[in-house]
């Protein structure tokens, strides 16, 4: 790999040093297990039907992919593992019919929650019960996010999406780092998965994620675009 030179900065040079020491050999990236994950996922269109994952898998997939960062620790999300045949014979006609639905040993439907400041004090309470964070420090969260996300819909959502997707992607790759394949699916009937699944008002089905043992021909990763492609420097 090419190394990169950092000069500036106390927290640039720690970046450099980082940097140094995992370039020391030439595939030093490979041999980084967090990397090795996020190179080696694609997302699987084949699963072991026969496969399935106990409620203890399916807990450490949730409690590690909610280790994910939230917008003032809001934490707004919900994950329904449908992992029953009932429930996937519910799912899989109001989800474009994808047979990874039926195939795949669990798919969690991935939900994000309109963003809702009045939460903040109870989501940071167990953060000053563990002597994280001084409690005076509470209303210095709460008035800001009241700020950001009161009787503001749009921006509610987006932080609906954006925690949701964040606790996606960790489960993604917490999937991949124990052997298991995963798709993040928009093919869905976002209306019909509510009404099904009961979801909330103020709940809404960002994705379904597929996770499961593999079977045979899935395709590796896609080339990406070039970094140069998608890069600017400011
Ligand atoms: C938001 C999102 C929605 C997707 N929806 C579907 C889907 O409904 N069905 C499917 O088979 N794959 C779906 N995919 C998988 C993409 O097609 C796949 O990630 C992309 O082609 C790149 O392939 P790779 O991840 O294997 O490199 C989705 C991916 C994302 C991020």
């Amino acid at each position: 790999m090419n190394c990169i030179s950092l000069t500036t900065g106390p927290a640039t040079r720690v970046a450099a040093e980082i940097f140094k020491e995992t370039a020391k050999s030439e595939n030093a990236f490979a041999t980084n297990a967090v990397i090795e994950t996020i190179l080696s996922r694609s997302a699987a269109k084949y699963y072991d039907a026969t496969a399935a994952l106990s409620d203890d898998q399916i807990r450490d997939l949730v409690r590690i992919g909610t280790s994910a960062p939230t917008s003032f620790h809001l934490q707004n999300w919900r994950f329904i593992a449908v992992r029953s045949p009932e429930a996937k014979a519910r799912l899989r006609p109001i989800a474009w019919n994808q047979p990874a639905i039926t195939d795949a040993a669990v798919t969690f439907i991935i939900i994000g929650q309109l963003a809702d400041a009045s939460t903040v004090p109870a989501r940071l309470a167990p953060v000053v019960e563990a002597g994280i964070m001084p409690a005076h420090l509470v209303p210095d969260w709460e008035i800001p996010a009241r700020g950001l996300y009161d009787d503001q819909p749009q921006r509610q959502r987006d932080e609906a999406v954006r925690s949701a997707t964040f606790g996606a992607a960790a489960i993604i790759y917490t999937a991949r780092s124990l052997g298991l394949g995963s798709t993040p699916m928009i093919g869905f009937d976002a209306e019909a998965v509510h009404s099904e699944f009961g979801l909330a008002e103020d709940e809404v089905p960002v994705m379904l994620l597929t996770v499961g043992p593999e079977r045979a021909g899935n395709w590796p990763q896609k080339p990406r675009m070039p970094v140069a492609d998608v890069l600017d420097f400011a």
